[in-house]
C-alpha cells in the first residue's frame, strides 16, 4: 500500500485494480490541494501501468468527501493564488483512460457528488446524501457538474441540486440513474470491489471503446471545466463567497 499527501490518500493495487482512499477523518475528508495532486498522481500512474484495469474511489466510513477544504478557498478569497493542482486534477479525471468506480457512504458534498459524476459504477449506502452547495458559498458548479448533472438528471432537478443546493438521497439518485445501486455500508466495499474485478476481467480494448462511446465528449466536458473554473475563481474573490466561507470559518468558535 502507498501512501500520498502525508497518508491522508492511500493507494493500493488489489491484483488489476487500483484503489485510492482519502483518509482525513478527521476533517471529513476535506480535500486539500496536496490531496488532490495525490489522487491525479495515482490515477496517472495507474493509467500508465499496464498492470492496472481500473480505478476505485473509497472515503472513510461516514464521510466520502466534504468536498474542497474551505480554509483553501478561503486563502484564495483572501488574496492568495488559486490552486494548480485542483484543475489539473480535474483534467486528470476528465482524461481517465480506464473505468473508475466509487463506493459512497455518508457526507458527499461538493465534489465529493461531482467526482462521482466521471465514474463509470457509483453504489453509495442508505444513509448517503449527494450535496452541492455551491450557490450558497457565493460560487459556482465544478468538475463539468453543469454539463453532467442536467445530463443524468435533468435540467430542473439539477437546479434544484446546483442551484438550490438541496441534497439528493442515495436512493433519489439511484432511481434517477446517477449511481448505480445503493447498498448497507458493510457491504459497500466488498459491491465496489466486485464490481470493479468484473470490469478487470473483460477484455480491455473492447470495454475501452464501449466506454468511450459511452461517455460525454471528453473534449466538451474539459472545455467545460476549464469555463466553469474561469468563473469559479473570479467568484472566490466576491463578497457572497468571503462572506460564506467567513461564516462557515466562525461557525467553529
Ligand atoms: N473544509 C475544511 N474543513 C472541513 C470541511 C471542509 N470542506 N468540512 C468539514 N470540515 C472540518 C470541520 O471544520 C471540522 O473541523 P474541526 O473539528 O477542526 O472544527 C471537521 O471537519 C468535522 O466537521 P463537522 O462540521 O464537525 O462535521 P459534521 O458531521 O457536523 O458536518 C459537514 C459535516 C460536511 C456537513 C460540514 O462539515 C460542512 O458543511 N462542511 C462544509 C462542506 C462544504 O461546503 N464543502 C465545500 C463544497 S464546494
Amino acid at each position: 500500500m502507498g501512501t500520498l499527501a502525508d497518508g491522508q490518500i492511500l493507494v493500493e493495487r488489489r491484483g488489476a485494480v487500483q484503489v485510492i482512499r482519502m483518509n482525513r477523518p478527521e476533517k471529513k475528508n476535506a480535500l486539500t490541494s496536496a490531496m488532490y495532486a495525490a489522487i491525479a498522481a495515482a490515477l496517472q500512474s495507474g493509467d500508465a501501468d499496464p498492470q492496472i484495469a481500473a480505478h476505485v474511489f473509497f472515503g472513510v466510513p461516514g464521510a466520502f468527501s466534504a468536498g474542497n477544504d474551505l480554509t483553501d478557498f478561503m486563502a484564495v478569497a483572501t488574496g492568495g493564488e488559486g490552486s494548480p493542482e485542483v484543475w489539473d486534477f480535474l483534467l486528470t479525471l476528465v482524461r481517465c483512460e480506464k473505468p473508475m468506480l466509487s463506493g459512497v457512504d455518508g457526507i458527499a458534498v461538493g465534489i465529493g457528488t461531482t467526482l462521482n459524476l466521471h465514474c463509470d459504477l457509483t453504489f453509495a449506502t442508505p444513509r448517503t446524501v449527494f450535496r452541492t452547495p455551491f450557490v450558497d458559498l457565493g460560487l459556482v458548479p465544478e468538475a463539468a457538474s453543469s454539463l453532467l448533472l442536467p445530463m443524468v438528471l435533468g435540467r430542473q432537478q439539477a437546479f434544484a441540486m446546483l442551484g438550490l443546493g438541496e441534497g439528493l438521497t442515495a436512493e433519489k439518485a439511484r432511481a434517477a440513474g446517477m449511481i448505480y445501486d445503493v447498498v448497507p455500508e458493510d457491504a459497500l466495499e466488498a459491491a465496489v470491489l466486485a464490481a470493479a474485478d468484473a470490469v478487470a476481467a473483460k477484455p480491455r480494448g473492447a470495454l475501452k471503446a464501449t466506454r468511450d462511446l459511452l461517455r460525454a465528449p471528453r473534449e466538451a466536458v474539459a472545455e467545460r471545466v476549464g469555463q466553469e473554473n474561469e468563473i469559479f475563481r473570479r467568484r472566490l474573490k466576491s463578497d457572497e463567497a468571503r462572506a460564506a466561507l467567513t461564516a462557515f470559518t466562525n461557525r467553529k468558535k
